[in-house]
């Protein structure tokens, strides 16, 4: 595996397999790679020539006391797990060369009212930092295809929204969230639980699957429902931040003739917030 920490180089090694007529994907993360990124890289290798996986925590994505500064960099586990799995390219860029300007004079990327609720709520600003360094990445990468997480749900909506905008001439992926055997899904944020607060994690998972149930047997008091796991939250530990049943193509508040619904949640347990989601399909 190449890794590469400039756009220059990037643009060399990408120009080569675009000559050679192959089929470019782009799965970008922050690093910190676990199962369900290396899922990405091999649902990727499915559907492209050449892989190219980008670490990179961007900074224009995390608020004020949020984790950036404390976010686990593990650059050199994660570039062996990827080179195990025999991924391309590794795109490692430095703040600088990702925003070699100043923030407050970078350009940014807004997809207007999803990114404003849920998470976008909890998190102001957050998108923003999301659509404008994938934005940037596409543009370094110029890539045919990008694979991302669907645990982070509203992410890959508002990056969907943002390609549709602006016809960026991306097809966007989103893959099935990869779930430890008790339900807890994948995340790098994981690794701040206690032992004690990782034995309490799966009831994140378990709440969301039990308003999942409810509403296919047709419970359709939404507001109730979501009151009710918020309490259990609370039961179980957390601190909930969020828990909502929504249409799952817009993400407006749901009601009782929608069919497609998702189930979106957040909550902080120790220092770790975790989100996590449940689409619901009415219809059949
Ligand atoms: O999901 C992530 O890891 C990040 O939000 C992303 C998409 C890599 C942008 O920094």
């Amino acid at each position: 595996m190449n890794r590469v920490n400039s756009v220059k180089d990037l643009r060399a090694q990408v120009r080569q397999w675009r000559k050679a007529g192959e089929r470019v994907a782009l799965i970008p993360t922050m690093g910190n790679l676990h199962s369900g990124h290396l899922h990405l890289v091999e649902q990727a290798q499915a559907v492209s020539d050449r892989t190219v996986v980008s670490i990179f925590v961007n900074p224009m994505q995390f608020g004020a006391g949020e984790d950036f500064e404390s976010y686990p960099r593990t650059m050199l586990s994660d570039s062996e797990k990827l080179e195990s799995i025999a991924t391309d390219l590794l795109f490692a860029p430095s703040v600088a060369e990702v925003y070699p300007k100043p923030q407050s004079q970078q350009t940014r990327i807004e997809v207007p009212l999803i990114s404003d609720i849920l998470c976008g709520s909890s998190r102001p600003g957050h998108f923003v930092g999301v659509a404008t360094v994938v934005c940037k990445l596409f543009n370094m990468v110029l890539p045919d295809v990008a694979l991302f997480g669907e645990k982070d749900f509203q992410q890959l909506m508002v990056i969907r929204r943002m390609v549709e905008d602006l016809c960026m001439p991306v097809e966007i992926i989103g893959v099935p969230t990869v779930r430890e055997p008790d339900g807890l899904a994948l995340s790098s944020r994981n690794g701040y639980l206690s032992d004690e607060e990782r034995a309490m994690a799966p009831a994140l998972f378990r709440i969301l699957s039990e308003t999942a149930d409810a509403i296919q047997a047709g419970s359709c008091d939404f507001p109730l429902l979501e009151t009710r796991a918020n309490d259990a939250l609370q039961a179980a530990g957390f601190r909930p931040d969020y828990f909502r049943i929504r249409r799952s193509d817009d993400l407006v508040e749901a009601t009782a003739a929608d069919r497609n619904l998702v189930i979106l949640a957040a909550a902080h347990l120790g220092r770790a917030r975790l989100i996590d989601n449940l689409t619901v399909n009415l219809s059949a």
